[in-house]
């Protein structure tokens, strides 16, 4: 061994004042890193706000616990695509219709099992109409306006090979008497159609959405281009000043995203509210 290989006693203190300067560096990385940490469980915190607060339209307006127990028996009987969240959310938009006392009835286009519609069948008014339009029944064809995400999902459809809510639920769409189960479950949720003015409405949106009573709110949950656009055009110039419509579809299907930017791209007396749902609101004249 030579000098050069050999730790003189001179390089103990060497060594060690090393050591101390590598714990010392240590220290300020973990420092650092605490730092980095709580700062991205702050960002998390405010995105998670930021999501609620896309569904949370009206905190003015809570669902009361009642209502809230009736909504999570409607989502455990598998009877609505929406989470309770956003069922809760279009339920806070009829609240707000009542307690604004906004003139108009109140519109669902696109209710299949019904989940949705009820639920704002026991939020409303009795005495305020509700009309629910639906083909109950095989959903239309999609159309050249729409993107391979919705003629991918039709093709499964057509192809039989669609499933339920539940592990053992049909499609919807394959059942035989789509309208008599709906109307069923209106009553065993607490909301006998003919006692609270709900009218079902079976056909195509193209054929059944007619006529020119003002409304304050609708719910449009069509899917694809032509169902929405079709909703758009009949029932948007009847919204009453403050009026709403809730677009389930915005985010999920490209045919619905498309329908609504280019119905609203030129009509400046609407409000779009990009939320976690898109909200479409008359501006007061
Ligand atoms: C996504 S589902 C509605 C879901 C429901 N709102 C819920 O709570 O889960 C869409 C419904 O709209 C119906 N639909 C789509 N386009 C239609 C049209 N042009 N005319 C009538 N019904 C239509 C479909 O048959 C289906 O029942």
């Amino acid at each position: 061994m030579t000098d050069e290989q050999t730790p003189g006693p001179e390089s103990t203190p060497d060594l060690r004042t090393r050591l101390q300067r590598t714990r010392r560096r240590l220290a300020r990385a973990e420092q650092r890193l605490e730092a980095r940490t709580a700062q991205l469980e702050k960002v998390q915190a405010e995105l998670e706000r930021l999501r609620t607060f896309t569904l949370d339209v009206f905190p003015d307006h809570p669902v009361p616990p009642g209502l809230t127990a009736r909504l999570t028996a409607i989502r455990d009987e598998h009877l609505t695509f929406l989470t309770g969240e956003q069922l809760g959310s279009l339920v806070t938009c009829v609240l707000e219709t009542e307690a604004s006392g906004r003139e108009g009835i109140l519109v669902e286009a696109g209710t299949a099992q019904g989940g949705s519609a009820i639920a704002m069948a026991l939020a409303k008014d009795p005495s305020r109409p509700l009309k629910v339009y639906d083909v109950f029944g095989m959903i239309p064809p999609p159309s050249e306006a729409d993107g391979p995400d919705v003629l991918q999902r039709y093709e499964k459809i057509t192809a039989g090979k669609a499933r339920g809510l539940a592990e053992d639920q049909e499609y919807y769409g394959y059942r035989d008497d789509l309208l008599g189960e709906v109307a069923a479950s209106f009553a065993r949720h607490g909301v006998p159609t003919e006692e609270h003015r709900v009218a079902l409405v079976q056909g195509l949106f193209q054929d059944t959405i007619t006529g020119d009573e003002p409304i304050a709110l609708a719910h449009v949950d069509g899917d694809w281009y032509e169902s929405t656009m079709t909703c758009l055009t009949r029932l948007a110039p009847r919204l009453v000043p403050g009026g709403r419509i809730v677009v389930d579809d915005y985010y999920t299907w490209s045919g619905c995203r498309t329908a609504v930017d280019e119905y609203f791209a030129d009509r400046p007396e609407f409000r779009v509210e990009m939320r976690a749902k898109v909200h479409v609101i008359r501006r007061p004249s």
